[in-house]
């Protein structure tokens, strides 16, 4: 009896101090006043047009809260387009895709406690989507094995305020989307892009801290893009402009990489044997391969020791690489005003061997080779420069007629044929782990061919619940997040494909 009196005697007394602390500290944050990110703060004032971007989407449906022990996959599953779903700060460890349009995923965080989606090594992708007027921010996401935050064919997407550690192969990463916003994310310690715009159009990248990655940002077969404001440091490569041969959409060009901080790209390269970034040299600021039309302005590009820009054609850049659709030389440069000084201290491969030709044992801050016509800069007695007898003075002297490349309006949806959506999922997701001819991290798809020859159902049903079949593979990730008919439709694609 008398322990019962003091322990309600004693609620009260902690009741009492609450409601003391809740009143002298109520101008701390409480939950329900957490402010919303306001989303004008992030855009540059005076645009030329006045649609903020980010406005153009908006989330005025229902509000649905997640908190610790609440799963966001639920929440998005019940949300209907227009809603917002608001996660509070705890650990999900979760894959969630997103297969509705205007969804917006904000992370809510309180006192520098984030909501953090941790796939304990052992799950592949954080968010998925492929919905349209995507928003995620405000999430830490860690410990992936695929990708931190992928899109599939989603446009006008927004992805900032995120904060993503070794989430595998990607960290942000939409894939054929068009008309998206990639802002203030601090992504590390992925092994292939931290920022990898993949096939997209209009799409800007700013205000970003990407580090310790093998690629920083990359801008690959995409076209429209702004690279502004971001650090890039102490990756392998900081910023790359380039083809890939082999996928659906062959080109990049008109790539602005304009006030961005590229300094000490000298890391290791630790990206998976026989992918594309591998090949990227260590002491790497800014790479343009094959790319088109991209203009270099007032970037400071300091202690990256083999060079501070690269510009090569694909036969030189990846010789291995065979596409008689992808034109090959990168046309076209614009080099404007930068400050670099310090690069090249320690050149390696290749440009060591060139550089030692000309009696020179440093790497150049622009270095040129290979193919492509109808580049310019604009002083070039400013750098130490090798192959660039051949260009021409700049007829321009800055971009800020440039203001944004995303587009005033969201664009229409993207509705995708099944063969589209065929080739999409394949090179989106299985490509990852599958190539045609040779093994990667599974076996060649020609012997998925040959196994399944006929019987696209079998393929669907491997792929939803994979069994492991090999000593010598690790298991297949079940890929039961795909829509039935991208199951259907990639097994279609696969069975169809021709060395
Ligand atoms: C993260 C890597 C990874 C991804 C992504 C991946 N696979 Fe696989 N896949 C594997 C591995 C590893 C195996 C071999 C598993 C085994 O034999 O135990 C495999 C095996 C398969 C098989 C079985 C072949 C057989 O022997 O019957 C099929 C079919 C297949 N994958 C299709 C796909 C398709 C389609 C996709 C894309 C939607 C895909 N995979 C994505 C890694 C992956």
């Amino acid at each position: 009896m008398r322990s019962i009196v003091f322990k309600i005697i004693g609620a009260l007394v902690l009741l009492a101090i609450g409601v003391f602390l809740g009143k002298s500290f109520s101008s701390g944050p409480e939950e329900n006043t957490v402010p919303m990110p306001s989303s004008i703060g992030y855009r540059m004032a005076g645009s030329s047009s006045d649609t903020l971007v980010a406005q153009t989407v908006t989330y005025d449906g229902e509000i649905i809260e997640v908190r610790q022990g609440g799963s966001i996959q639920e929440a998005v599953k019940a949300a209907s387009p227009g809603d917002l779903i608001r996660v509070y700060p705890g650990t999900y460890s979760e894959n969630v895709y997103i297969d509705k349009d205007n969804i917006g995923l904000q992370g809510v965080v309180i006192q520098g406690e984030w909501p953090t989606l941790d796939g304990k090594k052992k799950i592949n992708d954080a968010f998925l989507y492929s919905g349209n007027g995507i928003l995620i921010e405000n999430f830490k996401i860690i410990n992936y094995k695929g990708n931190g935050i992928m899109g599939q064919a989603g446009n006008n997407f927004v992805i900032r305020n995120n904060w993503i550690i070794d989430t595998g192969v990607y960290g942000i990463f939409p894939q054929y989307g068009k008309n998206g916003l990639i802002e203030h994310n601090v992504c590390s310690k992925i092994e292939d892009a931290a920022i990898y715009v993949g096939m997209c159009d209009n799409v800007d990248v700013l205000h970003n801290e990407v580090f310790d990655n093998v690629a920083g940002i990359e801008i690959e077969n995409s076209r429209h893009c702004l690279v502004e404001n971001n650090y890039t440091h102490n990756n392998t490569g900081g910023i790359l402009a380039f083809v890939t041969p082999g996928l659906p959409i062959k080109t990049t060009f008109d790539v602005i990489i304009r006030n961005n901080f590229v300094v000490n790209n000298n890391t290791a390269n630790f990206g998976a044997p026989g992918s594309t970034v591998a090949g990227i040299p260590a002491g790497t600021g800014i790479l343009i391969m094959a790319a088109d039309d991209v203009i270099v302005e007032n970037n400071i590009i300091t202690g990256n020791n083999n060079t501070g820009i690269t510009i090569v054609d694909l036969a030189t850049g990846a010789p291995k690489a065979n596409d008689p659709n992808s034109e090959g030389n990168p046309d076209r440069t614009i080099i404007l005003d930068n400050i670099m000084f310090d690069n090249g201290n320690e050149p390696t491969g290749e440009i060591k061997a060139i550089m030692l030709t000309q009696m020179d044992t440093k790497g150049p801050d622009i270095f040129a080779y290979g193919g492509g016509t109808g580049s310019s800069i604009r002083d070039k007695n400013r750098y130490r420069t090798f192959g660039l007898d051949d260009w021409g003075a700049a007829q321009i002297t800055d971009t800020k007629d440039v203001r944004t490349y995303m587009l005033p309006e969201p664009v229409a949806p993207r509705s995708v044929s099944t063969e589209e959506l065929g080739e999409l999922t394949y090179y989106g997701v299985c490509a990852g782990c599958h190539a045609f001819g040779n093994r990667l991290i599974g076996p060649p798809t020609e012997i998925i061919q040959a196994i399944h020859n006929g019987d696209p159902q079998s393929i669907v049903d491997y792929i939803t619940n994979p069994e492991n079949l090999r000593d010598d593979y690790p298991e297949m990730p079940p890929q039961d997040y795909l829509s039935n008919e991208a199951k259907m439709a990639v097994a279609e694609y696969i069975l169809a494909m021709e060395p």
